[in-house]
């Protein structure tokens, strides 16, 4: 088993480079199906997420060639000999069930298992389904999977009851390669659908976001192959600028978009971090940050994002007064707090009053346990090093940051959640100046 063992106490200095994005990546990736033609991917990020899925292909017939030192690769989906996903990596990403979409364009049938990913609540894609039904597809329940049958797609109006980045993704990909016009309303506004549609678009598609939330399919009869490059990370670009603010370091990341990190900069201006924008590049200074405690609240875009909530909390225990973090889109993503409180956090878990919970909340609440939505913070705490157990991939950069600005020495389990999104960490960590070091040791 392999861990990290991370001395605090060093401030971050120097450049970083931001990777490709891995929600824009495995989409892309899966869209490369819908033609059979080739498919020139840049800019890929090399983290198990993407080796997961590439597997995964390659099992139903995709050729892929990786050429990973320059982080390209081409796919080609001339050939798919499969239309049921029995494979083991499926359950890992919650990406993966969009394969439904090229398969069953392709085949007309297609039997997958249920979706998977992160355990940060129940995540169902009972949106998706009630979307596929409108354009025709019947979908069948059957034990752990679905079986989707569909002899053609047809354009359909839809809206979405509430917002679903993957399931606008999914919907938009069917309508692609659907008869006639599909009308898309309360669509997810991330960029990284955005991404998805200029693919997509690239290859001959007649796709338009009408309005922020509205998008128009114009189905086509065939798509063709393209170059695609994908855009950095904007939750690597996140965990960077808080590890060097709660280091007390400088540095410069880039490649950055920043109209992607609008909300973000908002929040940690009225904090009190200093940070600048020169073009694609951030300069981040944490030398002389004294941060105040503020509250933040997740939503869909163009709102704080779901994926910032930890790494922000770390920052907020380092901040001067109380500051709460109302988590809105997932119903269990706090798995970290148990873990930073160990270090001396002492945050406090709470479910806030909250008027219209059905709109206010993103998921299901059909599906609401006795989870709990947010958490108070009252800081400033100075962190010690401490025993982690890693529970998810962005909690797990997180703690790695909390590790990094504490005092004395941590071991992190768990760090196999970290490289699914994350293209060697410790190595760009450490040549920012962190301690922090991959260690094999025996599983207990
Ligand atoms: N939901 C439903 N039914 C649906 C769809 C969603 O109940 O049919 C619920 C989910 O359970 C969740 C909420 O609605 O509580 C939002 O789900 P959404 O579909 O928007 O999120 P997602 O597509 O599962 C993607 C990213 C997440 C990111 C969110 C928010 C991918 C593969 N995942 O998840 O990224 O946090 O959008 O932007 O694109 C990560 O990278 O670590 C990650 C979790």
């Amino acid at each position: 088993m392999e861990i990290y063992t991370v001395e605090g106490g060093y401030n971050l200095t120097g450049e970083v480079r931001v990777s490709g994005a891995k929600n824009v990546a495995l989409k892309v990736l899966i869209a490369s199906l819908l033609t059979d033609e080739e498919v020139l991917i840049e800019n890929i990020p090399s983290i198990s997420d993407v080796f997961s899925l590439i597997e995964m292909l390659k099992e139903i017939g995709v050729r892929i060639e990786t050429d990973e030192k320059k982080h390209r690769l081409v796919v080609s989906a001339r050939e798919i000999k499969r239309n049921k996903i029995t494979s083991p990596h499926f359950s890992k990403l919650r990406a993966s069930f969009l394969l439904m979409i090229p398969l069953l364009l392709r085949f007309r049938e297609v039997e997958i298992p249920l979706s998977g990913g992160d355990k940060i609540g129940v995540r169902p894609i009972d949106r998706t389904i009630e979307g596929l039904e409108k354009m025709g597809a019947k979908i069948t329940y059957q034990d752990h999977s679905h079986l989707l049958q569909a002899k053609k797609l047809t354009g359909a109006k839809y809206t979405f009851k509430k917002n679903t980045h993957t399931g606008t993704e999914a919907l938009v990909m069917a309508a692609t390669l659907a008869w006639g016009e599909t009308v898309l309303k309360n669509a997810s506004e991330e960029p990284e659908v955005d991404e998805l549609i200029r693919l997509l678009n690239d290859m001959g598609a007649k796709i338009k976001r009408l309005s922020s939330r509205k998008i128009v399919i114009n189905g086509v009869k065939k798509l063709h192959g393209t170059k695609f490059t994908i855009i950095s990370d904007r939750n690597e670009i996140v965990t960077f600028i808080c590890a060097t603010i709660f280091t007390r370091g400088k540095t410069v990341i880039s490649p950055v978009e920043h109209l992607h990190l609008t909300h973000f900069y908002e929040k940690l201006s009225v904090a009190g971090a200093k940070i600048e924008q020169r073009e694609s590049r951030l300069f981040v200074n944490g030398a002389n940050s004294d941060l105040k405690g503020i509250d933040i609240v997740t939503s869909p875009h163009p709102g704080f994002m779901t994926d910032w909530q930890a790494p922000w909390a770390v920052l907020m225990t380092g901040a001067q007064g109380s500051s709460v973090v109302h988590e809105a889109v997932f119903e269990k993503r706090f798995g970290y707090i148990s873990e930073l409180n160990k270090m001396g956090a002492g945050i406090e878990l709470f479910n806030p009053d909250v008027k219209n919970p059905e709109l206010f909340y993103n998921f299901n609440l059909t599906d609401r346990g006795d989870n709990f939505h947010a958490i108070r913070i009252s800081g400033p705490k100075q962190l010690l090093g401490n025993e982690l157990v890693i529970p998810d991939l962005r909690a797990g950069a997180t703690l790695v940051l909390a590790a990094l600005g504490s005092q004395g020495t941590s071991k992190l389990t768990g760090i196999e959640h970290i490289d699914r999104g994350y293209e060697k960490f410790e190595k760009r960590l450490s040549a920012l100046g962190a301690k922090i070091r991959r260690v094999e040791v025996a599983s207990k």
